[in-house]
């Protein structure tokens, strides 16, 4: 394992005023968000819309990385030029989504186990030769009626873990994903609880996995409300809570934090990055985001596959990328 050009990786993608662009919709939820706009789910149309994104003039100042779906680290712009090549261009790393998304948890059909690593390593191989220089993997967690089980936090954190070496392994920053969902109608507290339980569980296979701590980056849920809960808690009180439960689980030899938008608005996403920032200095690691929903939603609509548009979205999202680049230092103001 080369830990030197890990580290410096995985410093690059969390360097000061820069974050992550989540693009690695797979093929199901880029239909579901598509269909949201109007427009249908094809090859043609999936890349239309990425290369808008990618192609947006000046990103390469507030994002240090995007992350690729593979049809997409394939797929090469209108004028012919291979989508990773379009990134590194913009001074943007590219990487890649290796995950082979999530079923039913056996004997507990309520939850979720994430599959992939069956022919990760040659997998990996691959997508590290067309240019990627990190991967992700998302384990997801559902809190319920007696959920979530230890099973089923220790199996998904098991596979973050070998995931994470397999990639370390294979000279690719891991951003290991665990993400708690923000669906139902539970505290904020209940959310903490369970984030801490699976960030421990997470770290504790991490480290049986030999995965080094200074060559890999988080993506975690923040500690947020459930959706449906009638008590929602305001922006200081989600600042306060995710870092305080952040701190009691992650160690402070990784060097970033980078969070999903998992279904918060795109402004309330930006608040609550932008309040951590402003309230805490010191800490361990730095905090920034790899946010799909909450950077493409504004874009996604404007664009709605309409070519004279592009423009117009291109505006939008990149205003999204600088509003959440001023949150990294906690100076965001609309
Ligand atoms: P959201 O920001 O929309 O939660 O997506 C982040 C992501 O990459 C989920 O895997």
């Amino acid at each position: 394992m080369n830990k030197e050009e890990l580290n410096r990786t995985a410093t690059a993608l969390v360097a000061p005023g820069k974050g992550i662009l989540a693009a690695d919709e797979s093929f199901g939820t880029i239909e579901k968000r598509l269909k949201a706009v109007g427009v249908e789910s094809t090859e043609d149309t999936r890349r239309a819309y990425r290369e808008m994104l990618f192609t947006t003039e000046g990103i390469g100042e507030y994002l240090s990385g995007v992350i690729l779906f593979d049809e997409t680290i394939r797929q090469q712009t209108s004028d012919g030029r291979p989508m990773p090549e379009v990134l590194r261009e913009q001074g943007v790393i590219p990487g890649i989504k290796v995950d082979k998304s999530t079923t039913a948890m056996p004997l507990s059909p309520q939850e979720k186990f994430t599959q992939g690593l069956d022919g990760l390593r040659g997998r990996l191989e691959e997508y590290r030769g067309m240019g990627a220089r990190f991967t992700k993997w998302r384990a997801v967690i559902t809190i319920g009626e007696g959920i979530p089980t230890e099973r089923c936090i220790s199996a998904n954190a098991h596979g973050l873990a070998l995931y994470a070496a397999f990639s370390q392994e294979a000279g690719l920053v891991p951003i290991v994903e665990p993400e708690v969902l923000i669906d139902g109608d539970h505290t904020i507290e209940r959310c903490y609880e369970v984030t801490e339980w699976t960030l421990n569980r997470t770290f504790e296979y991490i480290y049986e996995a030999g995965v080094e701590l200074s060559g890999m980056l988080l993506k975690p849920n923040m500690v947020i409300s459930g959706k449906q809960c009638p008590q929602q808690a305001g922006v200081e009180e989600v600042a306060r809570m995710t870092v305080e439960c952040l701190l009691r689980s992650v160690p402070a030899a990784v060097p970033g934090i980078v969070f999903l938008s998992g279904g918060q608005t795109d402004i309330q996403a930006t608040e609550h990055l932008n309040a951590m920032n402003r309230l805490y200095d010191n800490l361990p690691w730095e905090l920034s985001f790899s946010y799909a929903r909450a950077l493409q939603q504004g874009p996604m609509e404007t664009w709605a596959g309409n070519p004279d548009k592009v423009a117009e979205a291109q505006k939008i999202f990149r205003h999204r990328a600088r509003m959440n680049s001023a949150a990294r230092s906690g100076s965001y103001s609309e």
